[in-house]
């Protein structure tokens, strides 16, 4: 067994056409832990996870993954590898049913890998298994996300990122996600989180990197980012109760 961290991304340089947006992101995931990413909008943090998936191809620094170098990848090489997204716009196919988006995301991931049924996918998430036959279109914005979710977790990833997931959702539905996360963490899920609600990134995180700029400007343990008034004042405008 390997003390390294399942991913390590080193020097991350990104961007859009001649935008560079990251400006050399360092962050490590160890497994088995839940690593969340914040800052303000548009500091770069799905450009982040764009990068690690390959969406966007980086112009300087490294993806590793288990081991592997995973810099260059394509999105669905990367996924072939066992890493997951959950994009912020959750993206699932409005026109089909829960079964048949979580039948979709069941043809991704790694090859190699012994996958869970839709049906035992369907049945962790009570909200899905009442509209299974349902169209994506029909679903709360909650129903979507937990979906979302479902799509990604049927390709049993090694990795599961997620973008903004509580992102529009009524209170006591950020509640349920945030359940759902810690539950899938208890579980052995290895998490990377963007989240803009920094409450309940501290909340489920062990560790936390705080982006500005495309860059990490503070990281910690997530008791101690939650204690550091003045950084979460600087770097986000917000305060955290106790
Ligand atoms: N497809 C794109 N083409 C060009 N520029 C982009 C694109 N996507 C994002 N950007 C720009 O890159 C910068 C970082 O965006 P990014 O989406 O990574 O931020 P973010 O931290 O996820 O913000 P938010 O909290 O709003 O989701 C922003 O200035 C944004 O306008
Ligand atoms: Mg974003």
């Amino acid at each position: 067994m390997s003390a390294d961290p399942l991913l390590s991304v080193r020097g991350l340089v990104s961007g859009y056409g001649s935008t560079r947006v990251l400006q050399g992101v360092d962050l490590d995931v160890p497994a088995g832990s839940v690593v969340t990413l914040i800052g303000r909008n548009g500091v770069g943090k799905t450009t982040t996870l764009r990068s690690i998936l390959g969406s966007v191809s980086p112009a300087a620094g490294s993806v590793t993954f288990d081991g592997t170098d995973i810099t260059a990848l394509s999105p669905e090489k990367t996924a072939r590898e066992g890493i997951a997204l959950v994009p912020e716009e959750r993206r699932i196919f409005p026109g089909l049913t829960v079964t048949e988006n979580i039948e979709i995301g069941r043809l991704g991931g790694r090859r190699d890998t012994a996958k869970p049924s839709v049906e035992a996918i369907v049945g962790e998430f009570e909200n899905l298994s009442r509209h299974r036959n349902s169209k994506g279109a029909a679903l709360s914005g909650g129903e979507q996300q937990m979906l979302a979710i479902a799509r990604a977790l049927v390709s049993a990833p090694d990795l599961l990122m997620l973008d903004e997931p509580t992102e529009g959702l009524a209170p006591s539905i950020v509640k349920q996600v945030q359940r759902k996360v810690e539950e899938l963490n208890d579980e052995g899920a290895t998490i990377l989180l963007v989240e803009q609600n920094v409450q309940v990134a501290l909340d489920i995180a062990d560790y936390v990197y705080i982006l500005d700029k495309g860059q990490v400007v503070h990281e910690g343990p997530s008791d101690e980012v939650a204690a550091a008034d003045e950084i979460l004042d600087r770097y986000l405008g917000v305060s955290v109760a106790d």
